[in-house]
C-alpha cells in the first residue's frame, strides 16, 4: 500500500517535470565549434525567453543534418536548430519562432537564408539589410513567412 502511494507520487512528479520542460521551449542548435554568429544568435534567443543548447559538429555532419531534416539548399545558413519538432535554419528572429510555435503550421520549419547583416546575431557596426524569413513546407517548397525591413 505504501509502495503504491510512492509509485503514484513518483509518476505525478515526472508529469510535473515534463510540463516544466515543455514550458521553457528548449532550442537545440546544431553548429560548428568556431561559429561566433551562431552563439550571438543563441544569446538573442536567451534574451527572449528561450533556453538554448549548442551542439558542436563537424561541417560535413552539419550539412548532412540539414539534408536529413529537409532544409532546402537555397535556405541554408550557418546553423540548424530544432525547436519542438520544427527546424529553425539560420538567423531567425525570436518573434518568428514564437509565431511558429503558436500557429503550428504543417511545415518542416522556418529559415533565413545566408546571413543577412542586421539579423539577430549578425549585428555588426550598424550595417543592416532587409531580409525575409521563409516557411519551409512539408513538400520542400518555400514561401515568405515574414519580412523584416532594414532598420
Ligand atoms: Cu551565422
Ligand atoms: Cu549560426
Amino acid at each position: 500500500m505504501i509502495f503504491r502511494k510512492l509509485i503514484i507520487a513518483a509518476v505525478l512528479g515526472l508529469g510535473l517535470a515534463a510540463q516544466a520542460v515543455a514550458q521553457e521551449t528548449p532550442v537545440q542548435v546544431m553548429k560548428t565549434s568556431t561559429c561566433g554568429c551562431c552563439v550571438a544568435w543563441m544569446e538573442h534567443l536567451n534574451k527572449n525567453g528561450f533556453v538554448t543548447h549548442g551542439h558542436d559538429m563537424l561541417h560535413e555532419a552539419l550539412i548532412r543534418y540539414k539534408t536529413d531534416k529537409g532544409v532546402p539548399e537555397e535556405i541554408s545558413s550557418c546553423h540548424t536548430a530544432n525547436v519542438d519538432g520544427y527546424i529553425v535554419e539560420g538567423h531567425v528572429p525570436a518573434v518568428d519562432i514564437r509565431r511558429l510555435l503558436k500557429e503550428r503550421p504543417d511545415a518542416i520549419g522556418i529559415g533565413v537564408p545566408g546571413m543577412p547583416l542586421g539579423s539577430p546575431g549578425m549585428d555588426f557596426g550598424g550595417r543592416n539589410q532587409a531580409f525575409d524569413v521563409f516557411l519551409i513546407k512539408s513538400d520542400g517548397t518555400t514561401e515568405v513567412f515574414s519580412s523584416h525591413p532594414a532598420k
